[in-house]
């Protein structure tokens, strides 16, 4: 008896890391990462060269209101509700190479493979780069996918940033359409299923075995911003008693936003990750301090016990040192479960393709949790090295970066087709 196995299509490896190696020098970073904040030149030059790869895989290259560069495959039937991969070109300031352009890259190697053998899908393929993931200094995370989601609030493009632009303003030379943004959203019914190849950014799959991640699920994240008002003195002449020093007490708020994680807080994670203190000047003793603070669980209700635990925290704190403490709620991405079904496709894929593969929830954001709301939606994670992300020691091997590659073109095969 003979056994006949036909070999499953593949992405052409050298290609995809070549492309991968070209997008990594786009602010490439001196200490070997890349930083490429949404709307900095760098991320303009990247959308280009982005978009000539998409016209280069066959893809009709469009840049919709909110500035989300996007590919379109020609489809056996291009009425048919199409199928969407994507992930951003952006990273966090002095960030790494892989965060998000693996997926966008993979996505444009998946059409580029496609294309190259003949392979008209019976849907509509969109190679979706999101606009503005990360988030930029003062104006909001997931711009792109909120757009297209129909959760964007028109006013944040009046949002003065303090960079003293205006959000409507760098929307606009990316090539957005800020006057029209609501335009952006896709309607409803119009995508059939999502897919979005990412680096895990966590230490599971670099502790070995599994080469990808079927993630079931997606952390909810609140940012909270915390205002300490005290009072502004000189540094050499004030007594230390006499003092509301606005900068001690937030101190204090980073001591208490630590303890709302760990083995007796109600949150998975808890991080302040920006101090702003006014006047800034090493004789005066603050006046003002500004806190952003980030809380994260896969559960709605952890996060939303997380912040009232913050702000009677901050009460007391303001009461023991004479200031006044403000905890403004800035946004709320809710916990997001990934599609079942979608999941399925995934470990089937990664079984055909002999990948050791483990379920496992994401503690980072992604643009997923928006066009989950959208369509049915599934992640697929490739190893980070040392679990490590928004770093320049954020590394993943060619070979990883391969495997989900062809596990994301399985992914499109699959659902690419019109049963
Ligand atoms: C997105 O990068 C996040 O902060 O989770
Ligand atoms: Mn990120
Ligand atoms: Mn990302």
């Amino acid at each position: 008896m003979t056994i006949s196995r036909t070999r499953p299509l593949t992405v052409d490896a050298t290609r995809l890391l070549d492309g991968f190696e070209r997008l990594r020098a786009v602010g490439a970073t001196e200490a070997g990462g890349v930083s490429r904040p949404a709307f900095s030149s760098a991320d303009l030059r990247a959308r280009e060269l982005v978009a000539g790869f998409m016209r280069r895989a066959g893809l009709s290259v469009t840049v919709d209101e909110a500035a989300n560069l996007i590919g379109t495959a020609p489809a056996r039937d291009p009425r048919l509700p199409a199928l969407v991969l994507g992930s951003h070109l952006d990273t966090v300031p002095d960030g790494g190479a892989y965060d998000g352009a693996c997926g966008v890259i993979a996505a444009v190697e998946v059409a580029r493979t496609l294309r190259d053998h003949d392979r008209l899908l019976d849907r509509p393929l969109r190679v979706v780069a999101f606009s503005n993931e990360e988030g930029i200094p003062g104006a909001p995370a997931m711009f792109g996918s909120r757009a297209v989601a129909g959760r964007l609030d028109p006013a944040e493009l009046d949002l003065a940033l303090p960079s003293g632009a205006r959000l409507a303003e760098l929307l606009d030379a990316a090539g957005g359409d800020s006057a029209h943004v609501e335009r952006a959203r896709w309607t409803p019914g119009s995508v059939d299923s999502y897919f979005e190849l990412h680096i895990e950014q966590g230490p599971v799959l670099d502790a070995g075995g599994p080469r990808i991640g079927v993630v079931e699920g997606i952390s909810g994240r609140l940012t909270v911003e915390v205002t300490v008002r005290g009072r502004a003195d000189h540094g050499g002449t004030t007594p230390m008693h006499a003092r509301r020093d606005a900068l001690v007490a937030a101190a204090q708020v980073v001591l208490a936003v630590r303890r709302l994680a760990g083995c007796h807080g109600p949150v998975r994670v808890a991080t302040t990750g920006d101090c702003a203190v006014a006047p800034g000047a090493w004789n005066v003793v603050p006046g003002e301090a500004t806190l952003t603070v980030d809380l994260r669980d896969l559960s709605a209700a952890a996060v939303e016990r997380g912040l009232r635990r913050l702000i009677g925290d901050c009460a007391e704190i303001a009461r023991t040192t004479g200031t006044r403490i403000e905890v403004t709620p800035l946004q709320h991405v809710p916990p997001t479960p990934c599609d079942p079904a979608q999941q399925r496709v995934i470990e089937d894929v990664a079984d055909g393709l002999g990948l050791p593969r483990v379920t496992l929830p994401s503690g980072a954001g992604h643009d997923a949790q928006w066009i989950a709301g959208l369509a049915p939606t599934g992640m697929i994670f490739i190893p980070s090295r040392g679990g490590v992300s928004h770093s320049p020691r954020e590394w993943t091997e060619p070979g990883d970066l391969v495997n989900g590659a062809n596990t994301l073109l399985g992914c499109a095969l699959v659902k690419g087709a019109n049963p």
